[in-house]
Formats: C-alpha cells, structure tokens, sequence
C-alpha cells in the first residue's frame, strides 16, 4: 500500500525502512512496465518545478525523463534564472511555486534551503543534492545492489575515498534504514561527522546491521559485497584538490584494492568520475600528480563487476518511483 502522496523527500531518515522498501520496489516495477511498454502515466497534466543551484546530468536528466514518462510537465529554474535567498526569501519562492507546481525538486548547497522549501510549498519538495545529502541517489544505488546481488539485506557496502561527503553519509545513514552494512574507509579528517556516526548507530539498533569506519583499508575492504566511491573534491570544493589528493591518494579504488575484498564484488560509483586523463580535472590531476585518475583506476571503471552505467541509468527509474508515490496517483 503506497501511502505517502504529498510527503517531502528532503534526507534519507524522512523516510523509513518500509517507505523506502517501498520505492525501490515500485522502481523495479516501474522498470519493467517501461520495458514492456506499458503505460504508467500517473502524473498526468501534472507540473514540476528542478531548482538547481549546482551542475548535474544524471539528476536534472532524471527528473526530466521521469515526470515526461509519468506524463507530467516539467520546468527548469537554475540559480540564474531566479533570486532565490538574494532577492526574495525562500519561504516566499516555496509559496510561489508551491501555488502553481505539484511539486519541486531541489538541488543547491545548504541543507538549510531545501528544508524551508518544504516547509512552505506545501506540495512535495524533492532534495536532488545538497552539501549534507544525497538521497535520490540512494534509491538507485540499493536497487542496483538488489538487481546484481539479489538483495541488499546483510551485505556489506564499503565506501572508500572522502567519507565525510554527502554520498558517503547518505550512503552511512540509508544502510543504517534499510539494514544493510556500511564501511567508510576514509583518513581520520574525511570520516563522517560524529552526529551522522551516531544518527547511524541509533538507526541500526532498529535495523540490526552494523558499519566500520576505519583509516586501514584492509581492514574496512576485507568481506565487502561492493566497493562504492565518489570525486575526492564535491563540487563547491575544487580549490581543495591538492590537499585532497595528499589525504586521499592511498585511498584510490584500483584492482589491488578491490582484491583485498577476498570475493566476486561489484563496482559503483555516482559519478561523475575522475578515472582517466580525458577530463580537465583528470588532466590537471597528471599535470600535478602525475597520476591517471584520481579516485578510481580506469581499470576497475571499467571492469567486468563495473555496474556504474547501469547505476547510473537506475537514478531515471527510481526518480520516476518518488515521483509517481509522493506527487501521482499511483496506490
Ligand atoms: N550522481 C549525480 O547526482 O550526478 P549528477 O551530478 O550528474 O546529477
Ligand atoms: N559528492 C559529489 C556528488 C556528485 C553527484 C558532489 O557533491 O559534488
């Protein structure tokens, strides 16, 4: 029974297990009503609003594929195009578009924004990623963990890389939900923040799963069912490069790592991804380095339990899932 029409998605825990049991499922089904070419219109002649402050191609590409396929309307706002937080106040752009659109997502840096937009739209307001969270982004990621590995429940999810991010602590805290183990193999400065480590510990005493968060990458890699990681530098962070890489570099997801897993693993990554020279971040990373690739080797980019592509791809099906439970008549 899906019965939460209406209801934000701002972070992970506004969600339950059930909740988000719930979306990935209707995810799958979604998919394959895609698949088969069965109608799903279930926001028909509805409109959304993407507010977004920062870059993207998946998530922006996402809700705009999504609310077209569920036959609703959707209208582009980037930081340019408003004065949202410099000339008009957030509360009152929420009650603007909160009046005219079914629903909003949001994309910027405070957590703060996104929060007010839901308190004063009064239709469903939807994070599309702020500094502190990722959450649409988790719907894809445990989906495709379900799709490659049958389930999600018990396995043990390592991410390695900057731990203090929003997708490591969304990943921390949806692990937590939904019962899935999470390592963060990070060094000490780039562990997520106490508060996150403690929301995560309160919510796996519910769930029953647990999560190391370790600096020995042995350690925290050996057993794991997926190797997940992200930029070492989120966007707002670019000048921090040099000390990132300092920090980071003995951190890189490359095949000697992935084989400290000691079993068959899958390979994900959010992306954008900095694995090659073919970028100018990667390239300026050669230049200073003299490394190709940051983050992650090409070669396990690449690899045959490589799943960032269909990850990826799974973002626009999920998406598609908040969308039609919280803003459609889907029941
Ligand atoms: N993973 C993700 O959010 O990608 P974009 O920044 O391209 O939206
Ligand atoms: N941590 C990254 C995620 C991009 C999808 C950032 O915030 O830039």
């Amino acid at each position: 029974m899906i019965n939460f029409y209406g209801k934000n998605y701002l972070k992970e825990y506004d969600f339950n297990k059930h909740q988000l049991e719930i979306l990935i499922n209707l995810a799958e089904d979604l998919k394959t009503k895609e698949k088969h070419g069965i109608p799903h219109r279930y926001m028909s002649g509805k409109h959304i609003a993407l507010i977004f402050e920062k870059q993207s191609t998946r998530t922006r590409s996402a809700f705009t594929v999504a609310a077209s396929k569920l036959g609703a309307s959707v209208e582009y706002l980037s930081k340019n195009d408003m004065q949202l937080g410099a000339k008009e106040s957030v509360e009152d752009t929420a009650k603007v578009l909160g009046s005219m659109f079914d629903g909003i997502a949001y994309r910027g840096f405070g957590q703060e924004t996104v929060e007010a937009l839901g308190e004063f739209a009064g239709v469903p307001v939807w994070n599309a990623l702020t500094n502190e969270w990722h959450p649409t982004q988790m719907l894809a990621d445990f989906l495709t963990v379900k799709e490659y590995l049958g389930t999600y429940h018990g396995k043990t999810v390592t991410f390695v890389g900057d731990g203090r991010n929003n997708v490591a602590h969304s990943l921390l805290v949806t692990g937590a939900i939904l019962g899935v183990n999470i390592n963060i193999v990070a060094p000490e400065s780039l562990q997520p923040t106490l508060s996150v480590q403690k929301l995560a510990m309160d919510l796996q005493h519910q769930s029953g799963s647990k999560s190391l968060i370790t600096s020995n990458v042995e350690k925290g890699i050996k057993g794991s069912d997926v190797i997940y990681t992200d930029v070492w530098c989120s966007m707002g962070e670019e000048d921090a490069l040099e000390e990132r890489y300092n920090l980071l570099h003995p951190y890189q997801v490359n095949q000697e790592l992935v084989d400290m897993t000691g079993k068959d693993t899958l390979f994900l990554h959010c992306l954008p991804a900095i694995h090659d020279t073919t970028t100018d971040v990667g390239q300026l990373a050669y230049e200073k380095f003299g490394v190709d690739g940051l983050e992650v080797t090409d070669e396990v980019f690449r690899s045959s339990y490589s799943r960032v592509f269909e990850q990826a791809e799974n973002r626009m099906h999920t998406i598609k899932a908040l969308l039609a439970a919280t803003c459609g008549d889907v029941h």
